[in-house]
């Protein structure tokens, strides 16, 4: 939800900054801007649209070699996209990226209108820059105003700020919005990502909330809350410069879905251990895991659906009641948590404002909490009390796909950890699982991605469609959730996700001729009722497209279906391989369509605003 890059040193800030917002443009992608200090003048060139429309709007501007400047790309909270509501935004003293929000901005508005100040934007940041540069010229010192700053404002901010009294210099502060920060032989780097530094330097330091850093050429230096200089605390990315780039796919949905097999691979590994699911380094004793009677998987979007299987896994295997919440609602409902509950927070990012506010919220009510996230030290990392880290390796995609098969894959291994905990499996029954988890779940989705062209040509007949389903009873219902939101996110289909059985009590009256209606069928306890579903579906003139397993295709084959067959595995490993053929229909589906699969309209990768 906004990128935001800043480079001061010897190199021209230019084209670190061009590029930094690049690796930052899946943050949000509806407008972007720089500024630069220029001796002691502030220059700033902003424009609506694609980064691209900011390269030309540079080009076209002649500026010769600058070395000191911030970048921001914009996913529009207050405000629509265009040039004036576009960040940076400047005074004649000062100019500030920011990403999140300024809940007071009306309150700091009509103050500084009382002292003269007017305002051309509809932005929250508008109203925080000006502030800035009324607190500037009290008091002249950066970091005090940026102090004052940060008291005066309600809401979620990480800030870049140059000072035209300050050539070469970048300060910065940040609340509930990530920040970093990172240097090399060359000068000093701020971003709201890894990404954005990694061409540079591995090295980075999380900026902690309510500090200021002071960035320069040579040298950063951080104050904590009460203005007492602090050391950073540098760590070193996982992730190289390669991992962040496209490597020869044509869009990153598409690499990251070619990744699932050894991001399986990478997670698995590390939580197996002698052949048994291994959580040790995370619960060094089961004292918490033996209390738990009750379970809370808590997220937003993708990641709440792989909470959905995750809770199919868990009830099977564990026999702990789970329930599966989207964060937005889980915290503001006053929901109902028992002593011996655990409530499990998932997120790629780590950095979801809503799922935060819920984990918080379950802290404040002293329930554990466990976060599974992609990110290393993000947020929901450090804010919970327990931490599983999925090895997906950066998602740059705003559709997530790798991430998503990492986390079911995770629930996988805690279900079975848990059954073992709670006696509700055998050693034996667990190191089977795991030994399918680790040898065979990458090699069966390698094979599903080998289908890549007979669903390419499934993609092509629904292409076309304004509306579409996607239905199937138990775990293929929870997988047609995910499907269709990948589907309607990347290609702007309509589309529904419905269990099979519940279509006859009322949506059945929106199958007329030729509506595509994709079947997910790969339980095959669950063959036959499904399959009525078809005929049901199929008399009222859908187009059925059946996704099943090679199984269910061998004693139920359906002659006249379009069907993608799932390449043979175990039955509990489909969830994996129906996920992976589905993503890739919604990526083929998008790109036939034209649109920028990578960035579609109204979205972002992460969503760090309530
Ligand atoms: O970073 P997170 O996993 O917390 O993000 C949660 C959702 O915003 C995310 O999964 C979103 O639904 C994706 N666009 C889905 O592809």
């Amino acid at each position: 939800m906004c990128g935001i890059v800043g480079y001061t040193g010897a190199k021209n800030c230019i084209p670190v900054l061009i590029e930094g917002l690049k690796m930052l443009e899946y943050r949000g992608y509806d407008s972007a801007g720089v500024s630069f200090l220029d001796g002691k003048c502030i220059r700033t060139v902003k424009a609506k649209g694609k980064l691209s429309n900011l390269e030309e709007r540079l080009e076209a501007s002649k500026l010769g070699e600058m070395h000191c400047g911030i970048g921001h790309t914009r996913w529009a909270t207050h405000g629509a996209p265009s040039d004036i509501n576009s960040h940076p935004h400047s005074t004649e003293m000062v100019s500030l990226v920011h990403n999140g929000i300024v809940e007071n901005h009306a309150e700091i508005e009509a103050f500084l209108r009382q002292k003269g100040y007017t305002f051309v934007s509809d932005t929250d940041t508008e109203r925080a820059s000006k502030l800035i540069d009324m607190l500037y010229k009290e008091t002249k010192d950066p970091v005090a105003t940026l102090f004052r700053a940060s008291a005066a404002i309600r809401g979620s901010y990480a800030f870049g700020v140059i000072f035209s009294d300050f050539p070469g210099k970048i300060f910065a502060i940040r609340k509930d919005s990530p920040l970093i920060i990172a240097k090399d032989a060359s000068g000093s780097f701020l971003a709201s990502d890894i990404p954005a530094i990694l061409p540079y330097t591995k090295e980075y330091c999380r900026l902690d909330e309510h500090y200021v850093a002071e960035l320069s050429r040579t040298d950063i230096k951080i104050y904590d809350e009460n203005a007492n200089v602090s050391e950073p605390k540098y760590e070193v990315a996982l992730w190289n410069s390669e991992q962040a780039k496209k490597g020869g796919f044509p869009h990153f949905m598409l690499k990251e879905i070619y990744e699932e097999p050894s991001a399986l691979e990478s997670t698995i590994e590390r939580r197996i251990s002698n052949g048994l699911p291994s959580f040790d380094e995370t619960f060094p004793d089961n004292i918490l895991l033996e209390s738990i009677d009750e379970i809370h998987v808590v997220a937003c979007g993708t990641a709440m659906h792989a909470g959905l299987v995750g809770k199919y896994i868990i009830e099977k295997l564990a026999r702990i009641p789970v329930n599966v919440e989207i964060a937005s609602e889980f915290h503001y409902r006053d929901p109902i948590l028992k002593k011996n509950s655990l409530a499990i927070f998932i997120s790629q990012s780590g950095e979801t404002a809503d799922t935060l506010a819920a984990l918080r919220h379950a802290k404040s009510e002293g329930v554990p909490t466990l976060a599974i996230v992609n990110v290393f030290g993000s947020s929901l990392a450090r804010e919970a009390d327990y931490v599983l880290y999925t090895m997906a390796g950066p998602e740059i995609s705003v559709a997530s796909t790798k991430a998503y098969s990492v986390q079911c894959a995770i629930l996988y291994l805690f279900a079975a950890h848990l059954a073992l905990i709670k006696q509700k499996i055998t050693s034996e029954a667990a190191r089977s699982l795991c030994e399918k988890l680790r040898s065979e779940l990458p090699r069966a989705v390698a094979a599903t991605l080998a289908l890549n062209d007979t669903i390419h040509q499934i993609s092509t007949k629904i292409s076309s469609a304004e509306h579409l389903f996607y239905i199937g009873r138990g775990i293929d219902y929870q997988l047609s959730i995910e499907s269709s939101l990948k589907l309607k996110e990347i290609s702007y289909i309509h589309s529904e996700a419905y269990a099979a059985g519940e279509l006859k009590h009322g949506t059945i009256s929106l199958i007329t001729d030729g509506i595509p209606v994709i079947c997910i069928m790969t339980d095959s306890s669950l063959a036959k009722k499904t399959i009525s579903g078809i005929h049901e579906v199929a008399a009222r003139g859908a187009h059925v497209i059946l996704i099943c397993s090679a199984d269910i295709q061998d004693e139920h084959a359906l002659p006249d279906v379009e069907t993608v067959i799932l390449p043979r595995t175990e039955p509990l490993l489909y969830p994996f391989l129906t996920a992976t053929a589905t993503q890739l229909i919604a990526y083929h589906t998008s790109a036939d369509k034209g649109i920028d699969v990578d960035k579609p309209r109204n979205l972002a990768k992460s969503v760090t605003v309530e």
